[in-house]
């Protein structure tokens, strides 16, 4: 049987029911080139700036004008200890226990730091699992992993394909591949959410099947963060990293996320790359020889925390606490998504022109949709832009639109929605 189509009330009908509203103006919204404020769907990119970012930010740098070195020890919040501060709610982000997760470098450093440790080649089993066209950071860094351990990645890299003709993968294809390649693989690491198409993955499902196959499972999140509720404990994952800068509005190049299950919290004989920072801190400043990593994600630091970017992620991930969680935060992400979903299938083009790749079940998609333009995209996305309308371009011809909860209006996407339209009209 057909789906009924969704029907919505007007943009600001919904806008004055959204329990969420009031949160747009604790984000500086960019204007535009007409002068507007832009309707902003690059929050997959760079989300946008907290309006407490400023004060966060001048409080680390007033305490450090003022102490000096001893910020560490008494600052309003002691620098020595500031990274400990965001461990709670960034389990609450990811669905993990605290001890489970950290903040520190960024993500390609991360997901190379947590490839030593869950990336352990033997002469048989030795292969990564991928989704082909994986973001390119992601695939160089499992390319040079695979180059770490002496293996051709041409042999060592398995990308997992749609079925010709689509555009997404299915969960049964992903568990089929991973049960074929058996005791070949080492290591599955997939973007929970692909930055291209948009889809979500299984992530639950993919962890099941991995560890029936004897692997270890990961997942690179920076689309997912943010975007949907996760739940890595309770899904079994063994090992994740996400940046901050996208949907957690923490500011271009902001610190990164790391989650390791507790099962490996008391491991220190994990391989790893060490530093001072992830030592007992006990000891940490007696200067001895000998590491001994602290338990949990914190035993994967290096360095001492970047307390100036820090102060910009405590102050946005608060913003996500205060606003219900990720919980509340997806009520309204699904929301946003099916109107623009419903006015782009409003606007009637044939798939030959038009089509969303993303996937239609909202269980298997975040805040994104990519919309494949197979003729003149990049005059639409210059369309877009001229109505202030911010989305971004993917080659070679995907035009992605993000709504997000947090600051995304309905009306925004009317924006979207009636810029669209005109240039079909045009
Ligand atoms: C899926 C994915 N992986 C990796 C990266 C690279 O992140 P970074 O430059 O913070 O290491 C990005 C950046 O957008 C990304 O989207």
């Amino acid at each position: 049987m057909p789906i009924a189509p969704l029907t919505f009330p007007s943009a600001t009908a919904l806008d004055a029911t959204d329990p969420l509203a009031a949160f747009r103006q604790e984000f500086h919204i960019p204007a535009g080139p007409d002068g507007r404020p832009c309707a902003y769907f690059c929050g997959n990119s760079l989300g946008l700036q907290p309006t407490s970012a400023a004060a966060a930010v001048a409080q680390e740098l007033a305490d450090w004008a003022r102490l000096g070195v001893e910020g560490h020890f008494h600052g309003t919040s002691p620098w020595l200890h500031y990274h400990e501060t965001l461990a709670e709610p960034t389990a609450r982000l990811v669905g993990a226990r605290s001890l489970e997760v950290v903040v520190m470098n960024s993500l390609t450093v991360n997901l190379h730091l947590l490839l030593v440790s869950f990336y352990r080649p033997t002469a048989t089993r030795y292969k990564i699992l991928l989704e082909g066209g994986a973001f390119p950071s992601d695939q160089y860094a499992l390319e040079s992993q695979a180059r770490l351990h002496g293996l051709d990645p041409a042999d060592a890299l398995v990308e997992l394909l749609p079925r010709p003709g689509e555009h997404t993968l299915r969960t049964e294809d992903i568990e089929a591949r991973i049960a074929e390649l058996g005791d070949s693989l080492a290591t599955v690491l997939i973007g929970g959410v692909n930055y291209y198409t948009g889809q979500a993955f299984d992530m639950a499902a993919i962890a099941r099947a991995g560890h029936a196959a004897g692997a270890l499972v990961g997942f690179d999140l920076a689309h997912a963060a943010g975007n949907l509720p996760l739940h890595l404990h309770d899904w079994d994952v063994d090992f994740a990293c996400w940046c901050s800068y996208k949907y957690l509005n923490s500011g271009p190049g902001g610190p990164a996320g790391v989650f390791v299950h507790e099962r490996f919290a008391h491991r220190p004989d994990l391989l790893r790359l060490a530093g001072w920072w992830g030592h007992d801190p006990a000891d940490r400043f007696q200067m001895k020889k000998g590491f001994r990593p602290m338990p949990g994600a914190a035993g994967w630091q290096l360095s001492n925390a970047p307390i100036l970017p820090m102060a910009v992620h405590r102050a946005s991930l608060a913003l996500v606490d205060r606003a219900g969680g990720m919980a509340a935060l997806r009520r309204k992400s699904e929301q946003l998504t099916a109107y623009l979903e419903h006015l782009i299938q409003g606007l009637d083009l044939p798939p030959d022109v038009l089509e969303i790749i993303t996937p239609a079940d909202p269980a298997q998609r975040g805040c994104q949709l990519s919309v494949l333009v197979h003729r003149r995209g990049r005059a639409l996305f210059d369309h877009l832009a001229a109505q202030s309308v911010v989305a971004d371009w993917r080659e070679p011809n995907v035009i992605r639109l993000a709504p997000v909860p947090l600051y995304n209006s309905f009306a925004d996407v009317a924006r979207a929605g009636a810029a669209l339209a005109q240039w079909v009209t045009e």
